[in-house]
């Protein structure tokens, strides 16, 4: 049995946070960055580094152009607002996808854009017969809304980080091209995907419209993502971000963290992938029939552990997160979060250590040894 020391106090814990690539705080170049900033009106599109975060955006993603805006979700809704600007057009989306599940149906609220679900398979990608099936073919008929936009995720987030094979991305351009529909991906985590298949993110983006990606995740900046596509799609989406408020001044300071982030952004994520393995991998050792994982699906910097019926998902994380005393290490708490009823996200980043992932591991074992002990500790 082990010992939860709750009276703990928090400077002597260490606390492993795998709820997400969003706990990362900014380090100490990024800050110095963000403190020398050279800076001006970004509305005037006078701030020299966003115009320069901008541009490497671009390059970086093969696209005409690129803006920088506050987040992921303003960066899919100014996306969706773009391929749908008049009325009347729908979108299709995934069941599981970010868009569908965590973004306030923004498309609906916002921008007055119907949204239909296409089923999400396993491995993140969206059922191609199942997505042919939901175009809407009666356009221009009266009773008929317009298909006009396909959006897809990669990597994908409630499937565990699953990335999207390029042979999978043509398929579906080979489909939306055939119904003269556009492509959004939703590419929080690009430079994982890109990471993980081996290739430039350009090539991935190669198949898409337009794209968005997150600086502020596994890259570890604090703040902002930037939209890629064609010049006059980035001109129409600078409007909408002014619209929706995103028009930021002396942004500057917070896109020169982005830049630290983007030029340190595959050493950083290739540990991260590498922890994530490394803990599947020790969990499949574990042979426990409480909790299973499948090595070979982590494709990038997630983890999905499933477990059996007595372990709800809320209560091992209760129990991961108990200060816990384990040999002669720190007192370490583990944080992480719980995706269904039995399914617990684990993800890694930059403030995450080998060392944070073998005490992750050592905790998941003594917390799921104390499941198949009576009475079990609480
Ligand atoms: C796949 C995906 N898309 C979009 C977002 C939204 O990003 P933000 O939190 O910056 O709005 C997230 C956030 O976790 C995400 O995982």
């Amino acid at each position: 049995m082990y010992k939860a020391t709750e009276a703990m106090s928090s400077a002597q814990v260490r606390m492993v946070d795998l709820r997400s690539d969003t706990m990362t705080k900014p380090c100490a170049e990024m800050r110095r960055a963000m403190a020398e900033a050279v800076v001006g009106d970004d509305v005037y599109g006078e701030d020299p580094t966003v115009n320069d975060i901008q541009l490497q955006a671009a390059q970086l993603l093969g696209t005409e152009d690129a803006l920088f805006v506050t987040s992921g979700t303003m960066g899919n809704l100014i996306s969706v607002m773009c391929h749908c600007y008049s009325r009347g057009g729908e979108i299709l989306i995934g069941d599981e996808s970010h868009l569908c599940m965590y973004e306030q149906g923004g498309a609906a609220q916002v921008a007055g854009v119907f949204t239909r679900t296409v089923r999400t398979l396993k491995d993140g990608t969206l059922d191609l017969q199942d997505l042919e099936s939901k175009i809407q073919h009666g356009f221009p008929d009266a009773h008929f809304g317009e298909t006009r936009l396909i959006c897809l995720e990669n990597s994908h987030n409630r499937m565990g980080g699953r990335v999207l094979p390029l042979s999978y991305m043509m398929e579906v351009r080979k489909l939306a091209d055939r119904y003269h529909l556009k492509i959004h991906l939703d590419g929080a985590r690009l430079l994982n995907a890109a990471l993980s298949l081996g290739v430039k993110p350009s090539e991935i983006v190669q198949f898409c419209d337009s794209v968005s990606f997150c600086l502020s995740k596994g890259l570890g900046a604090p703040v902002g993502a930037l939209i890629g596509g064609p010049k006059q799609f980035i001109a129409n989406a600078k409007r909408i971000r002014k619209l929706l408020g995103g028009g930021m001044r002396q942004a500057g300071v917070l896109a020169a963290a982005g830049i630290v982030a983007l030029n340190r952004a595959n050493e950083n994520l290739a540990l991260d992938h590498h922890n994530a393995k490394a803990f599947a991998v020790g969990v499949q050792a574990l042979s426990s029939p409480l909790c299973t994982v499948d090595p070979a699906v982590v494709d990038s910097n997630m983890v999905l552990l499933m477990l059996a019926d007595k372990v709800p998902a809320q209560d091992l994380c209760k129990q991961l997160g108990h200060t816990t005393q384990m040999g002669s290490e720190q007192p370490v708490s583990v944080q992480a979060l719980p995706m269904s009823s039995h399914c617990v996200r684990l993800v890694w980043h930059r403030d995450i250590t080998e060392l944070d992932t073998k005490l992750a591991l050592e905790k998941l074992r003594v917390v799921l040894q104390s499941y198949s002990e009576e009475p079990r500790l609480q």
